[in-house]
């Protein structure tokens, strides 16, 4: 989890498999928004380990599951081959899709596409006529942002120009990005992943060991004496957050589930409906 654009290798480089558990509920959620049946074809953008392409292919869905990182490509194969699952499995950014589905899908996934404009366009021209992109994103003010707020003040600075994955987490970003494509109305509701922790040092500790980009700076952080402090701060902003009483942590993170529809039934040049 990062709150800004990372190299795609990172994402391999931490226990990203043990965060994609925590993440389920969100991707079953985007795919019940999508409402495939047996039959649709349907592309997880940024599938990683393949949360939402599985649950998906579990409703009988022609699945397709795109990702640049091979790593997390390979966990997908192999939970999908586990479960009996047919699904085809695609290397790719979000910006340089291929094919035309049903329905596209992404679980914060896009959101760190470098180029929030090409990958909608690319996911905008993957999308069949008639048919929905699904995206769901952290917001920039909930607890997520929060966290890599913490993080980042240990890490490098951001390339320059880089903008949040946050952004994809506001209605209006999400409109204007597909408006660009072509015409597009938006639906969208805030929605929460709940995360539990034994305690916010328990929740930090598990936090910094999923965050591949936070791991890849270990040596430094720990030679400057800084590893702890990270952990510190990290567990400092699960305290904050935490809506769970005793020593437990329980924290609602919040997420923008929107649903875009683009092509001839929108009333050019499009609109955005809120639901919240
Ligand atoms: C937080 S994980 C989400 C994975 C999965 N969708 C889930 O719900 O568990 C972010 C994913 O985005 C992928 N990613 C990074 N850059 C991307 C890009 N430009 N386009 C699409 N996906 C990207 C990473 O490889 C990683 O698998």
């Amino acid at each position: 989890m990062t709150n800004t654009p990372v190299a795609a290798s990172t994402w391999a480089a931490g226990d990203y498999p043990a965060m994609a558990g925590l993440l389920a509920p969100a991707a079953e959620r985007a795919v019940a928004a999508a409402g495939p049946v047996p039959g649709t074809t349907l592309l997880d953008v940024g599938c990683g380990t393949g949360n939402a392409a599985m649950a998906a292919a579990r409703l009988g869905a022609v699945v397709t599951g795109a990702d640049p990182t091979p790593e997390l490509l390979a966990v997908a194969a192999g939970r999908a081959r586990e479960e009996g699952l047919g699904v085809t499995w695609q290397q790719a950014p979000a910006e340089r899709l291929s094919g035309v589905y049903d329905r596209v899908v992404t679980v914060f996934g896009a959101m760190y596409a470098p180029d929030a404009r090409l990958a909608a366009a690319s996911m905008a021209r993957c999308c069949a006529p008639g048919g929905l992109v699904v995206s769901a994103a952290w917001t920039p003010d909930g607890f997520m942002a929060a966290a890599n707020r913490a993080m980042g003040r240990y890490l490098p600075p951001p390339p320059p120009g880089a903008a949040p994955p946050t952004r994809w987490g506001d209605e209006a970003f999400v409109y204007e990005q597909f408006a660009a494509a072509g015409p597009a109305e938006v639906t969208a509701t805030v929605e929460h992943v709940r995360l539990e922790f034994a305690s916010p040092v328990e929740a930090a500790a598990f936090w910094v060991r999923a965050a591949g980009h936070v791991r890849v700076e270990r040596r430094r952080l720990e030679a400057s004496g800084a590893w702890e402090a990270l952990h510190d701060d990290v567990a400092a902003v699960f305290a904050e957050w935490n809506r769970a009483p005793g020593p437990a942590v329980r924290v609602e993170s919040a997420y923008l589930l929107a649903v875009v529809r683009g092509g001839a039934a929108v009333t050019s040049p499009g609109r955005r409906v809120s639901e919240r």
